[in-house]
């Protein structure tokens, strides 16, 4: 048994010792990764070579003196807003829709067009602007005799975007950038009216090859619709390049020289993480019951316990494991259902746990079950690990990669897309950059090169299963996780976050209403986006009536279960676009604010934004910071276990090596652990880029204290979800 005095002692101090900081001491020549699109899994893009650094460093010279140069001609012949000549007498008008082949007939409306002209002398003469209509029509009026003066070289018309924005002291201000440019002859401006015809933009496109709503990168460093903040990039190069070298190392060892490496030589080079510290000092207590309820209620699964119905003070996890999903035949991965019953402390103890499906290389029945329990000795040990490498993988995919990133990435397409002059663009944007770049990296590394060879899933698996999964995903009526009781600190914080949360959304609604009501129009395009291109709700695509008895048990006891993991309402009245039932209920039905139903149109804008924003940074924010914790050491947790070789499967103990990962796979998943935790950046209490409203950080500082004793640090929470 373990003295409790100690435990709590040695728990916190391995806390205190594994909390990730950030910052790596950068010099010169050490080698460097050339940024957050350039990772790769087996490989590596390091830069290593003094040669090949020196070159980089010629080129970041070269790029200074560009931008400098760039900010001299701005300065030297700067923009003014002064609109040259009286007399406006001539018009350039056209009309600007999306370009994919679905959108050509959807208009963008509120883009900001302005009409220049350059002199022979460079100098910039601004002759009129416009904003596109709600049917993407523009009409700019302009003076011809001073566009035809003979001084002018040229005229040019421009569309721009409205990228972020950024706080100066308390006030908001947008920035707008340069998307597209058309030169106009000035020998074609002759009479009333010049018209541009139908302008057609790639703009923040959705995919047609994905199956959940995702945007077109055809390339992340030339023709993406946004780009990582420079802070951004060089804070990840500094914090992933001593992980990414160690993995360089492990990859050359196995390849010249697999007798210098083991699985405990390999674990050594890499962090030590919390489990590891804690074994250190109290061997065996991570793989304890105790340990098992203390992660499960307050560690990165932060699990949903759904009430027994019969067991008073009991209750359920439940993580399902392959189902119906195109799958390997060289990992486990069962349903895994775990009865904890609530100790005299309130901390839930697991005391059963039933594996459903296959457990070794040769019995593949699907509906095979084995039962373990507190009484079984080892076995309840090797089954314990099961569930918790289990826990871990569905954490990390339906929680974390689908219902933050996948889900945030919805919601940031639709806003880019549509909110421009709404002051809820303002209120969104920061919080729903970069999350595109980052999915787009995870496509390759993770969801194809990654996952498919560490766990049970192959790519077909886990498009299925993130596309069913984001099918239980909406804004409507999403309330934080309930307390179980005073120890459930990770839902007492959630509900603290949100409360924040809500009530600074409400002010923000409030001190800007009449802008947004005069924009209302934005919100509902931004709405009918949403719906549109949501996933349907899970399982409303199948007829369950044609699924065998077994399937269609499993599949309505997951509808149930997420339904409360995701507070997913089933009894909001949900919309059938095209035939679906959307997942993602509507914000609004209206182009103009409906003054009948004031209040309800307020109240849904209010708690959509919060969730939104409760989504990209809270909840992605706490699995991402305790990854490490949870996979940070190979044989108490990974992505999947191997069946192994004996029949036994993997009710194994650890020593097993046969159905731990392999060395190499172990290797990349704790550089993946690694760089997923370390590398965070853009904190909202540090506003990196000054794009956070002061008000939301002024009141989380208040809650600072009440945080800090549910475990949480405030200044941990990041702005977006970004890596
Ligand atoms: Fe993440």
């Amino acid at each position: 048994m373990y003295q409790p005095d100690k435990v709590e002692k040695v728990c916190k101090e391995c806390e205190e010792k594994t909390k990730i900081v950030y910052g790596y001491n950068d010099s010169f020549f050490k080698p460097k990764l050339k940024g957050i699109n350039f990772l790769q899994l087996g490989r590596s893009s390091m830069i290593t070579n003094p040669i090949t650094i020196t070159i980089e460093f010629l080129y970041l010279v070269y790029s200074k003196i560009r931008n400098a140069y760039q900010a001299l001609m701005k300065f030297l012949f700067p923009r003014r807003e002064k609109i040259m000549g009286h007399n406006k007498n001539t018009q350039v008008v056209g009309n600007i829709t999306f370009a994919r082949k679905a959108d050509i007939h959807v208009p963008l409306h509120n883009m900001r067009c302005e009409l220049w002209t350059r002199s022979w002398w460079f100098s910039w003469r601004k002759l009129g602007d416009c904003t596109s209509q709600r049917d993407g029509s523009f009409v700019i009026e302009f003076d011809l005799r001073a566009a035809r003066r003979f001084t002018n070289r040229a005229i040019q018309f421009e569309i721009h975007q409205h990228t972020h924005v950024y706080y100066k002291d308390t006030s908001v201000h947008p920035v707008y950038e340069l998307f597209k440019t058309i030169k106009i002859p000035k020998k074609d401006i002759i009479g009333m009216q010049y018209s541009l015809h139908t302008i057609q933009l790639f703009y923040w496109e959705y995919r047609d090859d994905a199956p959940v709503p995702r945007v077109v990168i055809k390339d992340h460093d030339k023709d993406a619709p946004q780009y990582y903040a420079q802070g951004r990039q060089d804070a990840f190069i500094e914090q992933v390049t001593p992980i990414e070298l160690t993995k360089i190392k492990h990859m050359e060892q196995l390849a010249f020289a697999p007798e210098t490496i083991t699985m405990e030589s390999l674990q050594n080079d890499y962090p030590e993480n919390l489990t590891r510290c804690i074994e250190r000092e109290l061997p065996g207590y991570t793989r304890s019951d105790e340990w098992m309820g203390k992660r499960m209620m307050n560690g990165m699964n932060r699990a949903y316990f759904e009430p027994d119905e019969n067991d008073k003070d009991c209750y359920w996890v439940k993580y399902y494991g392959v189902c119906r999903y195109a799958h390997n035949e060289k990992f486990a991965l069962p349903t895994a259902k775990m009865k904890f019953r609530l100790r005299e402390d309130g901390l839930p103890m697991p005391i059963h746990l039933v594996l459903i499906g296959p457990i070794n290389a040769f019995n593949k029945d699907p509906f095979q079950e084995h039962v373990f329990t507190s009484d079984d000795g080892d076995d309840w040990q090797h089954a314990k690990r099961v569930f918790r490498v289990n826990g871990s993988f569905t954490t990390e995919l339906d929680e974390h990669f689908t219902g933050t990133h996948l889900n945030t990435e919805q919601y940031a397409i639709a806003a880019y897309r549509n909110l421009r002059l709404n002051p809820i663009a303002t209120l969104l944007q920061p919080h729903l950059k970069e999350v595109v770049l980052i999915n787009h990296s995870a496509d390759q590394l993770l969801l194809s090169e990654f996952i498919p060879n560490v766990t049970a899933l192959t790519p077909d698996g886990i498009n299925q299963r993130t596309r069913d999964v984001l099918g239980m995903q909406d804004w409507a009526n999403w309330q934080p996780m309930e307390p179980l009781n005073e120890i459930h600190t990770a839902a007492r914080a959630e509900q603290l976050f949100w409360d924040v949360l809500h009530k600074f959304v409400g002010e923000f609604i409030q001190d800007n209403l009449a802008e947004i009501r005069a924009h209302w129009f934005e919100i509902h395009r931004f709405s009918e986006d949403l719906v549109n291109h949501a996933v349907p709700v899970f399982l409303s695509d199948i007829d369950m009536s044609e699924l065998p008895d077994e399937q269609r048990e499993l599949a309505e006891d997951r509808f149930d279960y997420y339904s409360k993991q995701y507070c997913f309402d089933t009894t909001v009245t949900r919309e059938t676009r095209d035939g679906e039932l959307k997942a993602v209920s509507p914000i609004t039905h209206s182009d103009d604010f409906d003054e009948d139903n004031a209040d309800d149109e307020i109240a849904r804008l209010h708690h959509a934004c919060t969730y939104m924003i409760m989504v990209a940074t809270y909840l992605h924010t706490w699995i991402n910071e305790h990854q490490y914790e949870q996979l940070g050491e190979v044989l108490y947790s990974c992505g999947g276990l191997r069946f192994g070789d004996k029949e036994r499967g993997v009710i194994a103990p650890e020593s097993d090596l046969s159905i731990s990962p392999g060395l190499a796979r172990a290797s990349q998943g704790l550089w993946f652990g690694n760089i997923l935790s370390r590398t965070e950046y853009g904190f909202i209490t540090a506003n990196n880029e000054n794009d956070v409203n002061p008000k939301l950080i002024e009141m989380l500082l208040e809650k600072e204290e009440e945080f800090k004793a549910l475990n949480v640090d405030v200044h941990s929470i990041e702005s977006r979800t970004n890596i």
